[in-house]
């Protein structure tokens, strides 16, 4: 049974006074929150909402990933995601969240299971560096990518394929296992025609929405983490949120308080976990959030210019370094804290100082209590500064708590997309940008494109200094 709670006391004027959010302006929302729920429940399963079916549809998907973690397990000494966005986040993520901070670096009878590596980038140095630590004979590579077509993805691909096939002929193929769409894209054809063992991707399931679908649960399971309870913390999570009583449904509380937050002119949503093991948690929310919510027009096309920019912050590094402006700076901000009440190890502050008071009165104490007091008077002076924060809550960070906030935050997603009247799963503005690549490279079809660059103004060298 998952311990997720939202307290959001400290988004309300009863704590916050002026800067706070009304009794009189959630009952104001209430009639749109509920058609944001019926919205989202109408269409589950539907469109691109196939994710909230992931929870309920994978019994034999996860037999199939099971079966073949068990094998690269046996047979291999890394596992190397290559994907990029929604296709990386989420495996980075839950190997964060479950493995030891040091895991790579671990003996192998220590952590059990593969080494893992998720590139989601093409900085050359990055890909040169994994060559320098891995040795890709013992190595299976994961390559990601629902479209089969992103060029970041398919360029790993194709470096990978190139040296496995130099070093191993035929059976370079055993080293691939592609996950993608079933019918739409390149990487599908590649895989029938090698002969790749390969998972698909539900047309319903988009990237930023994919991490419970075979896209983060095959390499959750290569490396032990119980992929069955992730699941079901999900559905849990998912049969609280169908709750049409608006106060009793977290996610979609949540996504009402921020939905008034940004109507307020708070435009910054700021993930603060307090573990390090969650730091990865806010990247993977970042992409949701943002991709999921920042668009130009709403679903009438009206132009709305819509969304929150999420920011990732640490508790207790970031109170070095963000927590000045979050008390100080604009009211701008909603910071969503993440607790962790307990952790699954502890270190005791010796004596030793009993000469320095100053020193002394940590003595005796630990870590967690440490970094846990940390967040309350965080949090603390905070709302006394009038300053919108809420606290999602686990008593431990296990699998069926990972799958129940990850279920959380994309219902949140889900429903403040409806409250937005935006389209949450389209990325139109990543388009523009991705053609002026295709453009640059003088692929076929965008030949307007790189004409309608070729005039565009150069940079004016007066400006360069
Ligand atoms: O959320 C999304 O849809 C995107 O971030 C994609 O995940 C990302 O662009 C990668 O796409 P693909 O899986 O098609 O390679």
């Amino acid at each position: 049974m998952n311990t997720i709670k939202v307290n959001y006391n400290n988004m309300l004027s009863r704590v916050l006074g002026s800067q706070g959010i009304t009794d009189k302006q959630i009952e104001s929302i209430v009639p749109a929150l509920q058609q944001a729920r019926l919205n989202v429940e109408n269409n589950r399963g539907q469109g691109m909402q196939g994710w909230m079916d992931s929870p309920y549809n994978q019994d034999k998907a996860v037999q199939d990933i099971l079966k073949t973690a068990k094998d690269v397990q046996s047979r291999c000494d890394a596992f190397v995601v290559l994907g990029i966005g929604g296709s990386a986040l989420g495996a980075t993520a839950l190997f964060n969240a479950f493995k030891h901070l040091y895991y790579n670096e671990l003996p192998r009878k220590t952590r059990k299971y593969p080494r893992l590596y998720v590139i989601d980038n093409v900085d050359p140095e990055r890909m040169n560096a994994l060559f320098d630590v891995i040795d890709v004979e013992n190595t299976v590579f994961n390559v990601i990518t629902k479209s089969g077509s992103t060029s970041e993805t398919m360029s790993q691909y194709l470096i990978i394929t190139d040296i496995l096939e130099r070093k191993l002929g035929a059976k370079a193929k055993d080293n691939i296992i592609a996950t993608t769409s079933a019918s739409k894209g390149n990487l599908i054809k590649l895989a029938k025609e090698k002969g790749y063992t390969t998972f698909y991707i539900d047309e319903g399931v988009g990237g930023r929405f994919s991490v419970l679908s075979p896209v983060g649960l095959l390499p959750a399971a290569v490396i032990g983490i119980d992929i069955a309870k992730l699941l079901e913390g999900a559905r849990e999570m998912d049969e609280k949120c169908k709750n049409a009583e608006v106060m009793q449904n977290p996610a979609l509380v949540s996504a009402g308080l921020q939905y008034i937050a940004m109507k307020q002119g708070k435009n910054i949503s700021v993930m603060m976990p307090y573990a390090d093991s969650l730091k990865y948690f806010a990247d993977w929310y970042a992409q949701l959030w943002a991709e999921s919510l920042g668009k130009e027009v709403d679903k009438n096309g009206k132009l709305v210019n819509a969304g929150q920019t999420p920011v990732k912050a640490l508790g207790v590094t970031d109170q070095h370094s963000q927590v000045q402006l979050y008390n100080e700076g604009p009211f701008d901000k909603v910071i969503t804290f993440i607790e962790v009440k307990n952790f699954r190890s502890d270190v005791t502050i010796p004596n030793g100082c009993k000469e320095y008071p100053n020193v002394n009165f940590l003595c005796g104490h630990s870590l967690s209590e440490l970094i846990n007091n940390e967040l309350f008077a965080t949090r603390y002076n905070l709302t006394r500064r009038g300053r919108m924060n809420y606290t999602i809550e686990m008593d431990e960070i296990n699998e069926c708590n990972i799958g129940a906030l990850i279920e959380l935050l994309q219902l949140q997603t889900a429903y403040a997309g409806e409250l937005l009247n935006i389209d949450a799963y389209n990325q139109p503005g990543v388009e523009g940008g991705k053609d002026a690549t295709y453009a640059l490279f003088g692929r076929v079809g965008y030949e307007d494109k790189a004409a309608e660059m070729e005039k565009a103004p150069a940079d004016d060298n007066n400006y360069i200094i």
